[in-house]
C-alpha cells in the first residue's frame, strides 16, 4: 500500500537518492527540502520511499509545485499523479489562487505532462535554458545535458476557481 505523508528526517537520504537519479545529481539538496513543503509517497509494507513532491509559496505569494519524482521501481501506479494532487490540495489550503509548475522538457517531451493535466494544469509558455544559470551557480547536473543544463522548461498553470 502507498501512503502519502509529510517528510520525516529518516526519509532524507532516500529522497535525495531518488532526486539524484531522476532529476540530476545535486539538483535537490537538504536546503531545498527544508525550504519547501515536501510530500513523500511511502510503500508501507516495504518501508521504502517511492517518490516525493516539493511545493512552496514564494515571497510575492506565488504558489509553485516545484518538482515531482517517482522511483522507476514504482512508476506507472498513479503515485506521481497523487503526489501532485496532494501538493495542489496543500497550496489551495494556504490560499493559492493559481499554481505554477516549471516542467522539464527533453527530446520534445514533457514526461510529467500527463500527471499535471490529470490535476487540471495546462501549459502556458516555454522558457529555453530555464535551469542553465542556476545549474552553473549551484553545480548540479542534468540527467540529459550533464553540467550546464540547456533543457527547456514548459511552464504549466492551474487556475483555482473560487
Ligand atoms: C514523471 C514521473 C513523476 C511520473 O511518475 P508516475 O508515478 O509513474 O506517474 P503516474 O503513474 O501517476 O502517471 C504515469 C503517466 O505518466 C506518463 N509518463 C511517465 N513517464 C513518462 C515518460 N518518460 N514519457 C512520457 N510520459 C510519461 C505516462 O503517460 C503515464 O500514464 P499511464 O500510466 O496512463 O501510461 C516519473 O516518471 C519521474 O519521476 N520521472 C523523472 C523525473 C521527472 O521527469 N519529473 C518531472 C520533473 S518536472
Amino acid at each position: 500500500m502507498i501512503r502519502i505523508r509529510d517528510l520525516q528526517q529518516a526519509d532524507i537520504d532516500e529522497i535525495l537518492a531518488i532526486a539524484d537519479a531522476q532529476l540530476g545529481e545535486k539538483y535537490i539538496t537538504v536546503d531545498d527540502l527544508s525550504a519547501c513543503n515536501v510530500f513523500v509517497a511511502e510503500h508501507v509494507e516495504m518501508q521504502k520511499c517511492a517518490g516525493f513532491c516539493l511545493s512552496y509559496v514564494g515571497q510575492e505569494g506565488e504558489a509553485y509545485v516545484r518538482t515531482v519524482a517517482v522511483s522507476p521501481d514504482f512508476s506507472g501506479r498513479g503515485i506521481g499523479t497523487d503526489l501532485v494532487a496532494k501538493s495542489v490540495e496543500y497550496l489551495k489550503s494556504v490560499g493559492a489562487k493559481k499554481i505554477m509548475s516549471p516542467l522539464w522538457k527533453h527530446d520534445g517531451i514533457v514526461n510529467s505532462d500527463v500527471i499535471f493535466r490529470r490535476n487540471g494544469f495546462l501549459p502556458l509558455r516555454e522558457i529555453p535554458d530555464y535551469w542553465y544559470a542556476d545549474s552553473i551557480a549551484k553545480g548540479y547536473s542534468c540527467p540529459v545535458c550533464g553540467k550546464g543544463c540547456h533543457c527547456t522548461c514548459v511552464l504549466y498553470e492551474l487556475k483555482i476557481e473560487n
